[in-house]
């Protein structure tokens, strides 16, 4: 056994093994999906083309985009005996832990769970990335006390989301916002998710579980609870002359502020601009210029007194709010997207498995005997 290496706490700094998906340049706020910068891909490509790309490591071409989509548009409907299920799960349950047990269930019902061959979990993807939407609104349905919408296959995978939590499909600036945060949601190299999921299949377990595992890692708000926890602030704040008070008075007490601060991007998130530019495109839309007010002062007071920045949940948690979702929704629309980076890595850990188990420093009790009874 080679010698004993001490990672520091969070693992911070520590490169852990080497990846052809994404790459982020912290130095020049920059993120890369398989080459391409992610907000060149935001103004030029969709949701769609961008998940395809991650998992099959491509761009489609037109025929693969068509064959991709039907396939999507195929693989909504969920089974009933998962709907029934989602109706038990508490009306107050997190819409986290229903994504976690309902992507649970899509694997007890899949009888190929345990293949792990590419091409099978390649299916599995296709079938998670277009069921997890309807899982997310079916789960809505049943926390305001209604029925499930049936998906319907004329709609694309975007559209047909609006359409199964509120029964109606917004305008097109809406549907583009929304599409946008979903290709900026869709990747980020070893976040803390993505890590988990890397884990998890390096024991050789199924797809379904590193998702579930993956979910209940984003959940955090760390991670990628905090566009939930953006929007509750926001809310707290209230109107835009209560903002620099409010953050003036964090930063005085040393408290953490969600929706600012980044593990890798110190210097400002990549992301950040082009999900800006959406949140305002939604701002104007709906009439709506409160959160976008108060957002722009509280990142001035931050960045002016700390020079910390806002991350990507800081513009997107106002942007969901505005486009009508609830706010325990945010993080599920997340995972919507993140699916999509999750695959890739898992494909990617499969393909020269080692399994993930690091060494732990025991600062326990010494050796002792068991009290005699
Ligand atoms: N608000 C206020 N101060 C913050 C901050 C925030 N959101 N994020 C970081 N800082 C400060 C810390 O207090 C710390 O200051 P100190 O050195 O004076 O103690 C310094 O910046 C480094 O922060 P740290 O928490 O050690 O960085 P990290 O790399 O371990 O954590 C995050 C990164 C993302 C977890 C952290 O920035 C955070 O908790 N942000 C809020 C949650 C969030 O928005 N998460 C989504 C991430 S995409």
């Amino acid at each position: 056994m080679s010698e004993k290496i001490i990672a520091p706490k969070g693992l911070v700094g520590v490169v852990v093994d080497q990846t052809a998906v994404s790459k982020v340049l912290a130095e020049e706020s920059k993120l890369i999906y398989r080459g391409y910068a992610v907000d060149e891909l935001a103004d030029k490509s969709t949701s769609d083309e961008v998940a395809y790309l991650l998992v099959y490591g491509h761009l489609p071409n037109a025929e693969e985009l068509t064959a991709f989509q039907s396939k999507e548009a195929k693989n909504r409907g969920l089974s009933k005996e998962l709907l029934q299920a989602i109706t038990l799960f508490p009306k107050h349950a997190h819409p986290m832990d229903v994504l976690q047990s309902a992507i649970a269930f899509l694997g007890m019902e899949d009888s190929r769970v345990w293949e792990n061959d590419r091409e099978t979990n390649l299916d599995k993807f296709d079938s998670l990335y277009a069921k997890i939407p309807s899982i997310v609104a079916a789960g809505y349905r049943n926390s305001i006390g209604k029925e499930a919408i049936a998906p319907n296959p004329e709609l694309g995978r975007v559209e047909n989301f609006f359409y199964m939590c509120f029964g109606q499909v917004p305008s097109k600036d809406i549907l583009d916002a929304f599409d946008v945060s979903l290709i900026l949601y869709a990747e980020h190299s070893f976040n803390a998710s993505t890590f988990t999921t890397r884990v998890v299949t390096s024991t050789t377990s199924d797809i379904y579980s590193a998702v579930v595992a993956g979910v209940g890692a984003l959940k955090g708000p760390l991670h990628g609870g905090a566009n939930e926890q953006v929007m509750y602030v926001l809310k707290e704040i209230g109107e835009p002359d209560k903002a620099k008070a409010w953050m003036e008075n964090k930063i005085a007490n040393r408290e953490k502020v969600m929706g600012f601060g980044h593990r890798v991007y110190r210097l400002g998130d990549s992301r950040v601009p082009s999900m800006k530019k959406a949140m305002h495109k939604v701002s104007d839309a709906v009439g709506e210029q409160k959160w976008r007010q108060i957002s722009d002062i509280l990142e001035e007071v931050m960045v002016g007194a700390k020079g910390i920045h806002p991350n990507l949940d800081f513009p997107a948690g106002p942007a969901y709010y505005m486009m009508g979702f609830p706010i325990d929704l945010f993080t599920p629309i997340f995972v919507m997207s993140r699916v999509s980076g999750w695959v890739a890595h898992i494909l990617e850990q499969n393909v020269d498995n080692k399994i993930i188990r690091p060494l732990s420093e025991y600062v326990g009790e010494g050796l002792r005997p068991v009290p005699s009874k």
